[in-house]
């Protein structure tokens, strides 16, 4: 199996670089590439690190010698936010980046799955199926927008509140991976046993998990936002990917075209397997407090959805 990072250079992207050679299965081929310069430079330093993934790396304009092969394509390649920012705020620069390293996706590696981190995640992988759906090339069951750092977040938030071990606690996260379209759902989150929550409680943790990237954000003061957290997010994805792809069924959540009920695109669970979403899962029952955000929701996950389309189609 071939993994590739596309912005391995950058602060996700050389944290996924260093998980992923720590975490992919014995005889991994891990290809980094960035536009910088020193991105080689990143491979051959987490090269030294004695496990059995080959780490190679690709600089300059053209990704096509990592994405040579490749059956994961992970995408954390874009500019992040600042204070005051919003995720839509980075949609100039980053849609671009993400439409033109998806047609080399479609033209070098059209059957690998593709995992997008480049924010705004709701608009880059509606930008990305329709790239590739040009190219003639979309698979659904391929195309993912990683919303794994909600789940742990909200996994590490709930185990903290409510004194639970937070390697047994479980937190489904739906919608999509930006503000209000971020929908924790409480009411199915357990331990051992299901986790009761106050209505205040669910409430000010929704809004906590909602606002978590901007908590990063502002602590980071002008430096960024979520990197380390974020790319051990994308490697539990990424790996949960390859098992599939080797035979071994897992269960994520991530943003996926599904069946439409909700958005196009829509983060839900999903059984991973040898073509990428072998079978979507229901989300389950919902409390009254989760269907009304939903129902909130929908016009701005939609509306950002159709930005990315509108940035191929015209
Ligand atoms: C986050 O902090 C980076 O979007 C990412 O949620």
């Amino acid at each position: 199996m071939k993994v590739a990072v596309l912005g391995a250079a950058g602060g996700i992207g050389q944290a996924l670089a260093l998980l992923l050679k720590l975490q992919l299965p014995a005889g991994t081929h891990l290809a980094l590439y960035d536009i910088a310069p020193v991105t080689p430079g990143v491979a051959v330093d987490v090269s030294h690190i004695p496990t059995a993934v080959k780490a190679v790396g690709f600089s300059g304009e053209d990704p096509t010698p990592a994405l040579e092969g490749a059956n994961l394509v992970l995408i954390s390649a874009g500019v992040a936010r600042k204070p005051g920012m919003d995720r839509s705020d980075l949609f100039n620069i980053n849609a671009g980046i993400v439409r033109n390293l998806i047609e080399k996706v479609a033209a070098v590696c059209p059957n690998a799955c593709v995992g997008i981190i480049t924010n705004p995640v709701n608009t880059t992988v509606a930008i990305a199926a329709e790239v590739l759906k040009k190219a003639g090339v979309y698979d659904k069951r391929k195309l993912f927008g990683v919303t794994t750092l909600d789940v742990i977040r909200s996994e590490t938030f709930v185990a903290e509140l409510k004194g639970k071990d937070v390697a047994k606690t479980k937190v489904p996260v739906i919608g999509g991976h930006s503000g209000v379209t971020i929908l924790p759902l409480l009411s199915q989150a357990h331990e051992e046993d299901k986790i009761e929550f106050s209505a205040d409680e669910i409430d000010a943790l929704t809004k906590r998990i909602q606002n978590a990237g901007t908590e990063v954000v502002e602590a980071k003061a002008g430096g960024g936002s979520a990197t380390l957290s974020m790319a051990q997010a994308a490697a539990r994805f990424g790996v949960s990917v390859l098992k599939g792809l080797t035979g071994e069924k897992t269960v994520e959540y991530a943003y996926v075209e599904g069946n439409g009920e909700y958005a196009r695109f829509f983060a839900q669970p999903v059984v991973l397997g040898l073509n990428g979403v072998e079978e979507l899962l229901p989300i389950g029952e919902l409390s009254t407090y989760e269907k009304a955000a939903i129902d909130a929701m929908i016009p701005t996950l939609k509306a950002d959805i159709e930005l990315g389309e509108k940035f191929v189609n015209g």
